[in-house]
């Protein structure tokens, strides 16, 4: 794993921002795997500023996200499919037709999650995957103890992370108790993969990927038998790392 030390989640944003948007000048038809929650959004800011001004060109564009809430749909400003319409799509030339999200509303969940990695496969895999990281080690929403041979799934969210994400929601009665996630190693096949850490919430969680061994424990710990990643983590992220 590489490590770039930044100093804020603003300059975390910038760099992950400029890394994207070479990839895509590089690669105009490159598959990107994307992740919601707080840590991205400076990033997809940063993406929509860029199109605004240099136009850069998502039109050839597939983008895949990593989960969505069961039971929400497209609709729902809860959802994931919500959040990435108003945090990035609706503000680039990306074809909402390339947009893939799993659907948590699908009659029939089960055969949900095999046609969504079908999907992913298919369509020749996702060339970079961005990720975020749980307090907990999670990603996705693949929480601890997870198989590490997980392809997408069902799964029932830890009551941390319902906690802090309950942050979005009216009340923490209204988070979802489970989501569609891609799996462990669904989201291992990503050619490149770059996990954005910052704020000292995370700074356990850092360390311990950094300093600890790789178990189903600690989901993220993974990411150190991937031959291409690269964390990109601030100052306080960094705090607890020596
Ligand atoms: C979101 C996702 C999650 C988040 C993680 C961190 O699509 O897959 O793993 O990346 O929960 O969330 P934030 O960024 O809100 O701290």
């Amino acid at each position: 794993m590489k490590l770039i030390q930044v100093k804020d989640y603003q300059e975390m944003s910038q760099k992950a921002a400029d890394i994207v948007i070479e990839k895509v000048k590089t690669n105009p038809q490159i598959q990107l795997g994307l992740a919601t929650g707080g840590t991205p959004e400076g990033l997809y800011d940063r993406l929509i500023a860029d199109h605004k001004e240099n136009h850069t060109s998502y039109e050839q564009v597939k983008s895949f996200n990593l989960d969505e809430y069961i039971g929400l749909s497209s609709t729902n400003p809860n959802s994931y499919h919500y959040y990435m319409a108003h945090t990035l799509f609706n503000h680039i030339d990306i074809n909402q037709e390339d947009t893939n999200l799993p659907n948590g509303t699908a009659e029939n969940i089960q055969e949900e999650c095999v046609r969504y990695d079908e999907m992913i496969d298919k369509m020749g895999g996702i060339d970079l995957q961005i990720l975020g990281i749980g307090q907990n080690g999670h990603i996705g929403f693949n929480e601890p103890g997870t198989s590490f041979a997980s392809k997408t799934q069902v799964v029932d969210l830890a009551q941390s992370t319902i906690e802090a994400n309950a942050r979005y929601f009216n009340s923490i009665d209204e988070v979802p108790t489970q989501a569609v996630t891609m799996g462990i190693a669904s989201i291992m096949k990503s050619k490149e993969i770059i996990l954005l850490v910052s704020g000292v919430a995370k700074s356990e969680a850092l360390k311990q990927l950094i300093d600890g061994d790789i178990t189903e424990e600690f989901p993220a710990s993974i990411l150190k038998n991937h031959q291409n990643v690269t964390i990109i983590a601030d100052q306080d992220a960094l705090s607890k790392v020596h």
